[in-house]
């Protein structure tokens, strides 16, 4: 017994050292494992007399219960230790590099709309917004454009019963701003419009910008026009673009232009992009036909206006062919803007 004694005690002052789970629990197994002094020394009390048993039985109790309250300290506090290391190594490196991007920097035809409008709002045009179902009027006649006119041929229309329709262009947003407030007005306006066309290069949806500026009196010229889309057109592509303004036909302004800026895939030599003339359009323009003004009753009035299609804009801006993989939602594309 006493030898016993000895050897739990000098296994208890181990435990007091101890570190590690490994040796915690060795040291378990020494001391009250099924064959651990402990268990070897209760098996022995059957040997000893009446009188000796209950001393000794007291004895090896007190050293059960120090070894149990040491030994579950102990554990306590590997465990307690093991898991600050484990924290530590775990720890994210907040000031690492991160290479996997998967923040959406928003669509290229909205990223080029919101550099439109950048532009515009920054010379102090207002931003104004209309409905996508129209009626003839605000989308046709205000417009110059009368019933049984060709010129309706230029835009396919979806129809709705009654003579309402989806708009085909922002233009109607224009008459509708005239309607609302009196000159001055200067105003552009981006959103959907809607046609019957679907190709390479043309989608039943897509988005227009437009701007209006009218002015009372007569000094609103061509010149006003010229100097405010020439330089958003190099705002968009860059200083080294030429821009030319070449004579055209619009049913709303007179004279009307159409705007071409130097092809950028060529720099102006000549390629399929351009159909080898050098030059690509991207706007139309012109001076308000006093028809218009007619129609929403302003009198000695002058003004300009101009329109562009935001998808157009951003393919050639970024270098895409295809109009139709704007609305494919395909990741790989969109991930590139
Ligand atoms: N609304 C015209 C279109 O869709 C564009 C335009 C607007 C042209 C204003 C001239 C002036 O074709």
């Amino acid at each position: 017994m006493t030898e016993i004694k000895k050897l739990i005690a000098d296994s208890l002052t181990k435990l007091r050292s101890v570190n590690n789970k490994e040796m915690l629990e060795s040291l378990r197994i020494e001391i009250s494992g099924k064959k651990g002094y402990i268990t070897q020394a209760f098996s022995k009390l059957a040997q000893v007399g009446a009188n000796e048993k209950k001393e000794i039985g007291a004895e090896l109790h007190a050293l059960k219960r120090e070894f149990e309250s040491l030994f579950y300290a102990k554990k306590e506090e590997i465990e307690l230790k093991d898991l600050e290391s484990k924290l530590k190594q775990e720890k994210i490196d907040t000031s690492l590099f991160y290479t996997t991007n998967f923040v959406s920097n928003g669509h290229p035809v909205y990223q080029m709309r919101d550099m439109i409008i950048d532009y515009f709002v920054g010379l102090n045009f207002a931003l104004q917004d209309g409905p996508f179902i129209e009626d003839d009027f605000h989308n046709f006649e205000a417009l110059n454009i009368p019933k049984y006119h060709p010129a309706r041929d230029m835009q396919d229309t979806f129809y709705f019963k009654d003579s309402f329709l989806l708009r085909t262009h922002t233009s109607p947003i224009q008459i509708r701003t005239m309607e609302n407030t009196k000159p001055p007005i200067r105003m552009i306006c981006t959103g959907a419009t809607f046609r019957r066309d679907y190709d390479l290069t043309h989608s039943p949806m897509f988005h227009q910008c437009e701007g209006l500026v009218v002015e009372q009196g007569d000094h609103i010229g061509f010149a006003h026009l010229k100097f405010i889309l020439e330089q958003f057109v190099k705002y968009i592509f860059g200083d080294g673009v030429r821009v030319r303004f070449r004579s055209s036909f619009f049913p709303f302004t007179e004279p009307s232009a159409e705007v071409d800026v130097s092809c950028m895939f060529c720099n102006g030599s000549g390629c399929r992009v351009c159909s080898y003339t050098g030059f690509l359009e991207i706007l139309g323009c012109g001076i308000v036909d006093s028809s218009v003004f007619k129609a929403v009753g302003y009198k000695d009035v002058s003004g300009y206006a101009f329109g562009m299609g935001i998808e157009r804009l951003t393919m050639l801006k970024w270098g895409i062919n295809d109009l139709r993989s704007f609305y494919e939602t395909d990741l790989r594309i969109l991930e590139q803007f």
